[in-house]
């Protein structure tokens, strides 16, 4: 008898090849394959086979019988914006899934939201990462002392569906899907299969029960963990929690939300007695931001998000030689081609001058609509005149130096409105009181600097 191969299955897709190599070929990720067992394999294969004699006819009923999910049935957070992104608080029976970096405040976040929930809800926290002593510690530090909520620590996606289940909880939080395996199956914990498993389960038994959970993910910078991208599909709301783990703001937004919209955001900056709402984002913004030429605020998208960035531009003549034009978070050739059409199209002289660009806080731009801020923070550098505090900048430079339309305009305007910007010099193409038309960049440039 041929023994029985094992598979490799990338841990980002769930493509499967029998041969190991650096790169899947299916999605492109590098470094993703890894080995699964041969009883996995056969697991899911005869599960198939009796999978398709069990079933049964589906009995459906016309949807003007149904009743709709009560509005009411909503938890608060006690964040107000954090109920927004949610769409008006958390849905009893809906599945959360909250991703982010290790170490930025996920249990701190849950164990608050706990806290606020528990006062008139059964609460349970489930920890598969720390002991029931450290999560106390963290209880004692963010005052969460309510009789109703309850802890236990494990790590059995069995056990944890089960208990949900069993419905006597209205929120259950699982603190992370990458430590809960399934007694079913033998693969490790985090891979694709006990991630999407485990997952799978605890959104029928939510779903059954009419509890709210919120499952935590853990993230790398990049985002190429396995977990949460596969159970990004199968949850009813991704919430991603971003920012820098040392100090600095940090935003929950939802990239997906089967119950509300995507476009609110949720501000926390994290301090000795956990995270705090920042109520003034604009405010804080401006104070840290130092307006000196070179600097513009870009309203940008990632993904299907908008958000306000820094670009900030030195522009120094050179010494000796070639000049020097270096980019951090802009690709250099698209900076390149930006000089040139400034070069071109404007007045400004900049053969002789080294040129940096850099976009603050290690965001990194893959946004056509980078270049006009780009643009806009070298003349603003080059010349030393400062750009107006309270206005973003947002627009696609053509090479005959005109500014063309971009994706999403509403959401940067919306986005720049709710942090407190007062315009945004953008396209012309875009109808909106908020907007400064510009049509092209000589006239941006002689229009919008200042002479201060
Ligand atoms: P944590 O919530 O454990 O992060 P995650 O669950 O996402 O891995 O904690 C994040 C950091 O926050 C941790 O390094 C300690 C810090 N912290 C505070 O600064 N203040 C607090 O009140 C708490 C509870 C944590
Ligand atoms: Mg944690």
């Amino acid at each position: 008898m041929v023994k029985a191969k094992s598979r490799y299955v990338c841990q980002n897709c769930g493509a499967s090849f029998v041969k190991w190599a650096g790169r899947c070929e299916n999605c492109g990720e590098w470094n993703t394959l890894l080995e699964q067992a041969p009883s996995v394999e056969t697991e899911s294969k005869t599960a198939l086979s009796r999978g398709a004699v069990s079933g049964k006819k589906l009995e459906a009923v016309s949807i003007n019988t149904i009743e709709p999910s009560d509005a009411g049935s909503r938890l608060s957070t006690s964040f107000a914006d954090l109920d927004a992104v949610l769409g008006g608080g958390l849905l009893l029976g809906s599945v959360n899934l909250l991703a982010g970096q290790p170490g930025i405040g996920k249990s701190t976040l849950l164990m608050q939201i706990c806290a606020a929930v528990a006062e008139g809800h059964q609460v349970l926290y489930v920890s598969g990462e720390e002991s029931a002593g450290q999560v106390k510690l963290r209880a004692i530090r963010l005052g969460a002392s309510s009789d109703k909520l309850h802890f236990a620590s494990s790590t059995s996606g069995n056990d944890i569906a089960k208990t949900i289940e069993d419905g006597e909880y209205d929120l259950v939080i699982v603190d992370s899907i990458q430590t809960l395996s399934m007694a079913e199956i033998s693969s490790a914990p985090g891979t694709v299969s006990q991630v999407s498993n485990c997952g799978n389960l605890i959104i029928r038994a939510a779903k059954t029960s009419n509890t709210a959970v919120v499952i935590v993910g853990h993230v790398t910078k990049d985002g190429t963990l396995a977990g949460p991208k596969v159970l990004e599909h199968l949850v009813d709301v991704v919430l991603n929690f971003e920012g820098d783990r040392y100090g600095g703001f940090k935003t929950v937004r939802a990239v997906k939300n089967r119950f509300g919209s995507t476009n609110e955001v949720a501000i926390f900056e994290m301090a000795n007695k956990g995270l705090i709402e920042v109520k003034n984002p604009s405010e804080a913004l401006l104070s840290e931001r130092q307006n000196t030429d070179g600097s513009i605020i870009m309203a940008t998208i990632e993904g299907t998000r908008p958000l306000l960035v820094e670009i900030q531009a030195l522009v120094n003549t050179t010494n000796f030689g070639y000049p020097k034009r270096t980019a951090s978070g802009f690709d250099i050739n698209r900076l390149n081609l930006l000089i040139a059409v400034l070069e071109k199209r404007t007045k400004l002289k900049l053969q002789d001058k080294d040129i940096f660009i850099n976009v603050v806080g290690g965001m990194r731009l893959n946004d056509s609509a980078a270049d006009l801020a780009v643009c806009m923070a070298i003349a603003s550098a080059a010349a030393a005149r400062k750009l107006d505090e309270e206005v973003v900048v947002f627009g696609e430079v053509g090479l005959g130096g005109e500014i063309r339309s971009v994706t999403a305009p509403d959401r940067r305007i919306a986005e720049a409105k709710k942090l407190g910007f007062k315009h945004a010099i953008a396209p012309a193409t875009i109808k909106d009181k908020f907007v400064l038309p510009v049509k092209d960049l000589r006239s941006a440039l002689v229009k919008y600097m200042n002479n201060k």
